[in-house]
């Protein structure tokens, strides 16, 4: 959600930056005493360190962030400063990068179904890159965007990945070919194709397949004499919630490069649209225990966030979190659950934790992703306020 009453701009929250060299304990005290609760803060060296290793592991992959992620201006103004470029899914999330002084020749509109008005919007904030993945949306490009460049969305497996991304877009492989001579008819741009592999993609064959079936569309397209310049190998890169979790972008970057370049020309420009793998290791939700009980022979803790606030993600984003605590005592089956009077508002039905007081914090790692950017007021209760440090 593009939610301004959540976001405090670091001018106004005024968090010393020293707060975020203390001990873990001491900066969630530290930052609780200063905020209260919820909170979720995001860690601007994370999300530089998080940017570096992208482009030190792909270093051919220029990087579009998808701040459908999370949108906080700060974030923006961070990718913005180390030269990157954002994707976009609306009018409005356009005019909010806009707004954060990013220049139009650094955004991709990569929302394959646009309404005409922003399509206008577009055109006359001089954002000339979207893409497509239908004929009826060439003619309403080219209607209300002529000269429009275009990628063509392809549509490829994302057997193993968490969040489907291929149900509700994408063409087929022996129609992308086509379309993108129908582009070149309508006055539109045709550049290369683009691919979602599903979000936190964890089977390397989906990459591996997906870069496959676009070379053969490559060489299919210059065949026809259409141009080919850009391969978009969208977002979708996994990143790690638990501790014991192995599988990151480190595991699969270097079978990324080798098949980029096997397949690839030096002169096809690489991009992506990593959304998660930017933002989601900065975040830490702070939360507290507002309440507390024992049902079926289980500890029941109420916090401060729920499924409606920043654990949206458990919803939309099917995700998974690791929840710690600032006590380190024996632990016992525990349930939590968020504060709306809404029995769907419970976060998980089986966590060991610590006993628990009203006041102790709970926190939540790795959570920047798909939490606060799909929260909202339910029961008056609003979500977590967004800090970036
Ligand atoms: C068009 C598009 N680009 C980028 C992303 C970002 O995906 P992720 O956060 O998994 O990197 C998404 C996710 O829904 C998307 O739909």
């Amino acid at each position: 959600m593009l939610n301004p009453d959540q976001w405090v701009p670091a001018e106004v929250h005024k968090t010393p930056p020293s707060i975020m060299k203390l001990s873990l304990p001491k900066r969630i005290r530290a930052l609780v005493k200063l905020h209260d609760t919820p909170l979720m803060v995001v860690d601007k060296r994370v999300l530089i360190e998080e940017y570096a290793r992208f482009k030190r592991l792909l270093p051919r992959v220029d990087l579009y962030y998808a701040i459908k992620a999370n949108p906080h201006p700060d974030i923006i103004k961070a990718f913005r400063d180390l030269g990157g470029a954002f994707d976009v899914a609306s009018e409005g999330e356009m005019r909010h990068v806009l707004a954060q002084g990013v220049k139009p020749q650094r955004i991709i509109f990569a929302n394959t179904v646009k309404r005409p008005e922003a399509l206008e919007f577009a055109r006359k904030a001089r954002v000339n890159f979207v893409t497509f993945d239908s004929e009826p949306e060439l003619y309403k490009i080219a209607k209300h965007h002529p000269g429009c460049r275009v990628l063509a969305r392809l549509k490829v497996s994302n057997l193993g990945s968490i969040v489907e991304l291929s149900l509700k877009f994408g063409a087929d492989y022996d129609q992308i070919v086509p379309m993108m001579a129908k582009a070149k008819g309508l006055g539109l741009r045709p550049e290369g194709v683009s691919f979602h592999v599903g979000s936190q993609c964890t089977n390397f064959e989906n990459y591996q397949r997906a870069l496959e079936v676009t070379a053969n569309i490559m060489k299919g397209a210059v065949e026809r004499g259409l141009p080919f310049k850009i391969v978009d190998i969208g977002g979708c890169f996994p990143i790690k919630h638990f501790k014991s979790d192995t599988i990151s972008l480190d595991t699969f970057a270097s079978k990324l490069r080798r098949e980029l370049d096997r397949l690839y020309p030096k002169d096809v420009q690489i991009i992506a649209e990593p959304g998660r793998a930017l933002s989601g290791p900065a975040g830490m939700l702070i939360c507290r225990v507002v309440g507390r009980s024992i049902r079926n022979n289980k500890n029941y803790y109420y916090l401060d966030d729920g499924v409606y606030g920043d654990f949206s993600g458990i919803v939309f984003d099917h995700c998974k979190y690791e929840f710690r605590t600032l006590v380190k005592t024996q632990k016992y089956a525990s349930i939590l659950a968020g504060p709306t009077c809404d029995s769907f508002d419970t976060i998980s039905l089986n966590e060991d934790l610590p006993e628990l007081d009203v006041g102790s914090v709970v926190y939540v790692p790795s959570i920047g992703a798909y939490s606060c950017a799909s929260a909202v007021v339910f029961n008056g209760i609003p979500p977590a306020k967004v800090i970036v440090v």
